[in-house]
């Protein structure tokens, strides 16, 4: 999520609101388990992290104009870019402990499709799949053909890749032995007689410019290889694990005039589309808030299940146990790195601190210089604006921090701004941290 442009947006529409063709490589799949469909059984344990946004450290400042820049950059982006490899670091520790059967990456794997961050990823992955855990990944908007990839060490542009490089790196996480669709980075992985992954590319990414573009959308022709591939899913009762990096329904009231971009293009009809092809529960990442949002299909409900970023607060991920068409969700937040932080703070101290930091700082500018604020009044509202944000990033937001009696006086100063804020701070159905889901 890029706040700068993303809030920029909201504040001025609040008022508005209220490869080759179908390819099964046909070499066996030296990663199938006999054992795996037993060992699953009655439940699969399946692990979900978004928006990793990793950082490779050898992109990291050596100099004190790096750290300058990095710094800057950090204020107007706030993810935490520089504990990246410390955050994954920990993550994968956790799995390795916990042991999940799959684990799910719906994209923006690097900060921005640096070769170098995208080949150290590959390595790392490696240590799950070595201890047996399916890793399978698709692109986000920052991965690919990225022209703002950059290296703070030499302070000058990085090599970025290009799709079939993306296949090429995760080969091993999502390609190998797939049917893959001739339009996209989509895939079909059949696990097992069971149990399916589908991964859906919707980024733009060969269209990028100058930057890259932060929408989405599924391609009518992959759509279509989405319908007839999973036909036969449907047919046999075979459950489908489906990612895609954009959001497939908005996760707050107006997001799509608020913050656009971040729900895929033509989400009505991809969420039918999606429903009818058999699809239960949708992966999402790219706004980096931990939010689960219940779409309306017909007879039939799709859950858009988006995971917040490893890199934004509060660094979550998922555990997930799925039995039949039951699937318990929990919540986990990254809670300690191995790095020493300024002042010996803890993490989620530091965390909490950065995010509050960066975001009070834009919020004043915005308030004041775009909507004409006075100082007094924009020292006031900054923090309210920024505690809503990083309460749709934590999820199970309620209105609580903005005192009721000052929030009725911002409503009589400012419809715009109060709309804005009430948005954030209504979460839509269903839970987002810890919950449980059913299907027919
Ligand atoms: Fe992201």
């Amino acid at each position: 999520m890029r706040i700068k442009n993303c809030l920029t947006v909201m504040l001025l529409l609040v008022l508005a609101v209220s490869c080759s063709k179908d390819v099964l490589v046909p070499e066996p799949d030296v990663n199938f388990d006999e054992n795996f469909l037993k060992s699953a059984s009655p439940q699969l344990k399946i692990a979900v992290m978004s928006d990793l946004h990793y950082f490779d450290r050898t992109l990291l400042p050596t100099t004190e104009a790096g750290v300058e820049a990095l710094q800057a950059y950090m204020a107007q982006d706030p993810k935490l870019l520089d504990l990246s490899t410390y955050i994954l670091d920990q993550v994968i520790a956790d799995l390795l402990a916990e042991h999940p059967n799959v684990v799910l990456i719906p994209g923006d794997l690097t900060k921005d499709g640096e070769k170098i961050s995208h080949q150290s990823l590959a390595k790392l992955f490696k240590k799950l799949t070595n201890a047996g855990i399916k890793v399978f990944v698709i692109p986000g908007n920052h991965d690919i053909n990225n022209p703002e990839s950059y290296s703070f060490s030499s302070l000058a542009p990085t090599e970025t890749i290009t799709a079939d490089e993306f296949a090429s790196i995760y080969y091993e996480f999502g390609y190998k032995n797939s049917i893959r669709d001739e339009n996209s980075l989509s895939y079909i992985h059949k696990i097992n007689g069971k149990l399916w992954v589908l991964g859906i590319d919707a980024c733009k990414y060969a269209q990028n410019t100058t930057g890259p573009i932060v929408s989405g959308e599924i391609k009518a022709e992959t759509m279509e290889w989405i319908k007839s591939n999973l036909a036969e899913a449907k047919e046999k009762n075979i459950q489908v694990l489906a990612m895609v990096h954009h959001g497939v329904a908005e996760h707050y009231v107006g997001q799509n005039q608020l913050d656009p971009g971040f729900v895929v293009d033509n989400q009505v009809q991809v969420a039918k589309d999606l429903s009818d092809a058999g699809i239960q529960v949708v992966f999402t990442g790219h706004y980096h808030a931990n939010d689960v949002t219940a779409v309306i299909v017909g007879d039939k409900t799709l859950y858009d299940v988006e995971t917040g970023s490893l890199v934004s607060w509060p660094s979550p991920y998922r555990l997930i146990q799925l039995s039949g068409n039951k699937m318990f969700i929990d919540t986990r937040n990254v809670t300690a790195v191995a790095a020493t932080l300024p002042g010996g703070m803890d993490f989620v101290t530091y965390s909490m601190l950065f995010h509050q930091t960066c975001l009070d700082g834009y919020f004043n500018y915005v308030l004041q210089l775009k909507y004409g604020v006075p100082p007094m009044s924009a020292a006031t509202l900054a923090p309210w604006f920024r505690d809503a944000i990083m309460a749709h990033y934590a999820g199970d937001e309620v209105f609580g921090p903005v005192p009721q009696g000052q929030y009725a006086q911002l409503y009589q100063l400012s419809q715009l701004l109060a709309g804005a804020l009430g948005s954030l701070y209504t979460d839509l159905p269903v839970a987002d941290n810890q919950l449980s889901l059913q299907w027919k």
